[in-house]
């Protein structure tokens, strides 16, 4: 692995979610520069096999590692879910990869085990368990409810955020037991932040909600210390690319990073 620090970061995920995580990294680090893929053209992951994740994130890794990244932040609990293990096992020698999930597991275990904690996420994410199985095998006591609410990601992917649309979701998938009457709850979804104010509403702001963005961007900051990676004199210059281009990446990515991103389309898979 080159262990030059002043190399981007890659981040990637389906579509905008992963910008909670980027724009996390940027207010802890901005002085390093990123490279974001946002596989539009096969949003949503959450849908699909694990074989057909594994794929479009091996390319996308593949294409940061040819970019010059250092590291490769899967900036998505459903890739994370699937396709970590193998890509660490496939490029863990070139690249520093980092995944969503054991971040924000660390942080339930450190702080707030064994309370009563749902877990909310893609079909894909909550299928594969992998919050379940990494909080029981540390903590045996712990009490952990999974769902998956699949409806959420293209709602925010459509703009349904802060009115009466999203209420009413919020609202049918967490109003059943267990998951009303948890104390803490995990956004297993990096498109979730964006709803995380509605959802602590409905809560009436009384138990705590864990998201990946703040808890990542802290381990990210961490590990590449540890690493000797981190690059303090830079003047982070990003670059945003979108596998399909949709206007609404365009306005939500604004949002986050107060200023209109430029993205550039670029096709992964153009040759098969
Ligand atoms: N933002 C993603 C996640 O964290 C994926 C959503 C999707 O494409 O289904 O799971």
């Amino acid at each position: 692995m080159k262990r030059n620090a002043n190399r981007p970061i890659g981040v990637f995920d389906s579509g905008v979610g992963g910008l909670t995580v980027a724009h996390a990294i940027k207010q802890r680090l901005p002085e390093e520069s990123m490279i974001y893929f946002g596989d539009t053209a096969h949003l949503p992951y959450g849908e699909k096999s694990p074989e057909a994740i594994l794929r479009y994130a091996e390319r996308i890794t593949r294409f940061l590692i040819n970019q010059n990244c250092k590291m490769v932040v899967i900036a998505c609990n459903t890739a994370s879910s699937v396709a970590y293990i193998p890509l660490k096992e496939k490029f863990g020698e070139e690249v520093e990869i980092v995944n969503v999930i054991d971040p924000v597991v660390e942080y339930y275990l450190d702080h707030l085990a064994p309370a009563r904690v749902g877990v909310i996420g893609t079909k894909a994410t909550i299928r594969a368990g992998v919050y379940e199985k990494k909080i029981r095998e540390n903590n045996p006591e712990a009490r952990v409810f999974s769902k998956a609410t699949p409806l959420l990601v293209p709602m925010i992917e459509e703009g349904f955020i802060f009115d009466d649309i999203s209420n009413a979701v919020i609202r049918a998938y967490l109003s059943d037991e267990p998951l009303h009457s948890v104390e803490a709850l995990i956004l297993g979804c990096t498109h979730y932040p964006i709803i995380k104010n509605q959802i602590s509403r409905f809560y009436n702001f009384s138990i705590e909600i864990l998201d990946s963005a703040a808890i990542v961007a802290r381990a990210v900051k961490e590990l590449l210390t540890g690493k000797n990676l981190l690059y303090k004199e830079g003047s982070g210059k990003d670059v945003f690319f979108v596998s399909d281009y949709t206007e609404y990446f365009e306005k939500i990515s604004g949002m986050f990073f107060e200023k209109t991103l430029t993205l550039k389309k670029l096709d992964l898979w153009k040759d098969g």
